[in-house]
């Protein structure tokens, strides 16, 4: 065995590489980082606008989504205690709103929480506690505001965001923009088609219970959508969601705060 082979250069080799390769990889990551973080956000802002109707994927460019999307204001709500969080609460939980999404906390038990059985509505398991709400003001009127929502279709969790107008109580738009479902089945929750019966729909009915749901056939009136034919576990998924999340265990309270005192 010649002295290039022998088994401490052979080590010696396997490590520095090991070491090279890994400062590599990390260095990359590092440098990756703030990008990712910026389109994470591109994207997510991306498709607030679509939900209220101010992008459309097809035709705009993500050069104006930093203009349109900063008419929006970002706050972060308490869903146990009901309120907006001010500056002095967010410090006290460390979130930093220009950072913080919500996704990514849905299994830290500082952020979230498990839902019982009989409350989750949505079947996703987990929620956040401090979700993110977008709102649009014009000389202290509010005219959008825009909530996440998430529930469980057939094949998984479907993720979106839900506009509505200034009264908190008539639809604007709905957008999903992650989901599992099979396309031309379920995964049509996003042919603009189907999206577009929602536009002008309420939300809570004479009794501020929420009234609007995605029903099996044909949809009329304030309150009723049509359900998708060949995917009515999918509908049923979105009736839930759409039940759950601006029922009185999530966004219901804050929204009825929103529409009697504003922000
Ligand atoms: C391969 C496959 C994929 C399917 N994907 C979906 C789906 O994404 N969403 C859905 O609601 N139903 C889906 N279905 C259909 C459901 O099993 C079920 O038949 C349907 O929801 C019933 O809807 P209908 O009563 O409107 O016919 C799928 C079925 C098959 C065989």
């Amino acid at each position: 065995m010649s002295s290039k082979d022998s088994t401490k250069r052979t080590l010696i080799v396997a490590f520095s590489l090991c070491v090279v390769c890994s400062i590599v990889v990390s260095g990359t990551a590092v440098i990756l980082k703030p990008m990712q973080d910026a389109n994470r956000i591109l994207d997510r802002n991306k498709n607030i606008l679509s939900a209220a109707g101010l992008f459309d994927p097809q035709q705009d460019g993500d050069e104006s989504v930093a203009e349109r999307f900063s008419q929006f204001s970002t706050y972060v709500i308490d869903l146990n205690e009901q309120q907006v969080l001010g500056n002095e609460q967010l410090t006290q939980l460390q979130i930093d709103i220009d950072s913080y999404d919500q996704r990514l906390v849905i299994n830290d038990p500082n952020y979230s929480e498990a839902l019982e059985r009989q409350e989750d509505v949505a079947n996703i398991k987990r929620r956040v506690i401090y979700p993110m709400i977008y709102v649009v003001e014009e000389e202290e009127q509010i005219e959008t505001i825009v909530v996440p929502i998430s529930g469980y279709g057939l094949w998984g969790i479907l993720y979106g965001f839900l506009a509505l107008e200034g009264d908190a109580n008539t639809v604007k738009g709905l957008a999903f923009y992650e989901l599992k479902e099979t396309p031309g089945l379920g995964a049509e929750v996003r042919n603009p088609r189907w999206t577009a019966l929602w536009p002008g729909k309420k939300i809570y009915d004479e009794a501020g219970e929420v009234g609007l749901r995605v029903i099996k056939g044909q949809g009329t009136g304030d309150y009723q959508i049509d359900g998708l034919s060949g995917a009515t576990l999918t509908s049923r998924g979105v009736d839930n969601l759409i039940q759950y999340w601006l029922g009185d265990d999530a966004y219901g309270p804050i929204l009825a705060q929103l529409r009697e005192t504003g922000l």
